[in-house]
């Protein structure tokens, strides 16, 4: 393999062929800390309109630091994997709390900030900082696999550590944040999991998988998970134009601590005429949503709440609400 060829081959394509996205544009530690953790879970289609919006409300680490967690929370809906969100918060007093409203810019003490791991990490200190850090997300591992013709799962942890030492040992000394970004970029946009683009690649000629025919071999496909089917039926509970909200407890499977409509079964209610049906999916669960007419059985007050809590409203149950 000719690294130096790969390099700057590679560089040369992101230079030219790269995305305008808006964390690309003054890339601070915090636009691209928050990019950053937008963007684990969530696809740049997805992210960027919420990127906006979540800056213009929080242009600044003081103003995320000085928030409310349901204000934060509100500007994450849509995004999913609400943890990210709080965590975002609660680094944000951290870095106002510890390093005087600075963004760190030593390895170990980015590490240490909620929701922040080895990924995120390189991700920040080489965009935004410049610094030679290298970093390995699903795009990484699956170029690697390909370029040097590795078999392995990409979600096995074994093969997932292998590529650490690889990305630390091409790292280049000049433009370390390009560098990381070009390797996520060709995955996000040539190197796809699926037909990958090979007659378009910049790097093809250096590529082993390519050169043998595996790139579809290359990783291993996952073997296939199969999604846990949950049947959900939320209630609809108006009086006097009003809606009632429930606030899930942290005991719940999924959405913990975030506000809904009721499930039935969870307040005295008997469901009645559907209103609407939805699928959707949440981390290997594929929810099937039903949306049904109630009114409470027991009347305002006291509502007695199934399962564990009991609510009086008014005065407002924590858990319960009426907007
Ligand atoms: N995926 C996550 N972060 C990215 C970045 N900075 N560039 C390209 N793809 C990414």
């Amino acid at each position: 393999m000719n690294e130096a060829g790969l390099k700057r081959d590679l560089l040369a394509w992101y230079a030219r062929a790269k995305r305008d996205l808006p964390w690309r544009k003054d890339p601070t530690p915090y636009r691209v800390w928050v990019s950053e953790i937008m963007l684990q879970q969530t696809t740049v289609a997805a992210v960027t309109p919420k990127y906006e919006a979540f800056l213009r409300r929080f242009p600044t680490l003081a103003s995320l630091a000085s928030s409310r967690e349901d204000e934060v929370l509100k500007h994450w809906a849509g995004l999913g994997y609400y943890s990210r969100a709080r965590n975002l918060r609660r680094a944000a007093l951290s870095v106002a709390a510890d390093h005087g409203g600075e963004f760190p810019s030593g390895f170990d003490a980015v590490l240490a900030l909620p929701g922040i791991g080895r990924y995120t990490a390189g991700a920040i200190l080489s965009i935004a900082f410049r610094k030679p850090y290298p970093l390995v997300d699903g795009n990484v591992i699956r170029v690697f696999s390909r370029l040097f013709g590795l078999k392995g799962r990409a979600k096995d942890p074994a093969f997932v550590k292998t590529m650490w030492p690889l990305a630390e040992r091409l790292m280049p000394e000049k433009d370390p944040g390009d560098w990381n970004q070009a390797l996520m970029e060709l995955g996000a946009t040539v190197c796809s999991p699926e037909s990958p683009s090979c007659g378009a690649c910049p790097v093809s000629r250096h590529c082993v998988a390519f050169k043998k025919g595996l790139q579809d071999k290359l990783p291993v496909p996952e073997a296939g998970r199969k999604p846990v089917p949950v049947k959900w039926t939320c209630l609809w509970i108006e009086k006097g134009g009003k809606v009632l909200l429930w606030r899930r407890t942290d005991k719940e499977r999924l959405l913990k601590n975030l506000w809904g409509l009721p499930d039935a079964g969870k307040v005295e209610a008997a469901p009645g005429r559907l209103l609407a049906k939805a699928s959707h999916s949440i981390t290997h669960h594929a929810l099937s949503v039903q949306l049904r007419a109630a009114s409470l059985t027991v009347g305002l007050a006291p509502v007695r709440v199934a399962r564990g809590f009991t609510g009086f409203l008014p005065p407002l149950h924590r858990n319960l609400s009426i907007l």
